[in-house]
């Protein structure tokens, strides 16, 4: 599990909510692999996961963009990063419906990037939109 309270906060409370909620959908597909979920509803809860990641890099990225943050191709890198290999993930669990290899990818290695991210590329993003008072 993420344990939601390690999440970094960041300057923009809109921001905080937006990474909460990531953890949490998370969080169901993890407890849908713990309790030995069929396919088709952990498949559910990871098109879940997924779409929220999508949402959530789409509504920085339009934020970056609207207030000219100097970082954005960088940080828009990372973004495009994960999506791809949590597109990957998506692609192996279907093929070999691997439980094992899903819950270890979403719970350390998402888990990681995403403490990771709010620290290296959220915090700043935050800092920048906050002293803009644009949010
Ligand atoms: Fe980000």
């Amino acid at each position: 599990m993420i344990e939601q309270e390690k999440i970094p906060a960041v300057a923009v409370e809109q921001m905080n909510r937006v990474h909460e909620e990531e953890a949490r959908r998370i969080n169901v597909l993890l407890e849908s692999l713990d309790t030995g979920a069929d396919f088709a509803t952990v498949s559910e809860h990871l098109e879940t996961v997924l779409a929220h990641m999508r949402e959530h890099f789409g509504t920085e990225e339009t934020l970056m963009k609207q207030n000219d943050f100097p970082m954005y191709r960088l940080h828009k890198g990372e973004h495009d990063k994960i999506l791809q290999e949590a597109r990957r993930t998506e692609m192996e669990w279907r093929n070999r419906r691997d439980t094992e290899a899903l819950r270890e990818y979403f719970e350390e290695q998402v888990g990681d990037w995403l403490h990771r991210h709010i620290l290296a590329m959220d915090t700043p993003l935050a800092d920048y939109l906050a002293g803009r008072g644009e949010v």
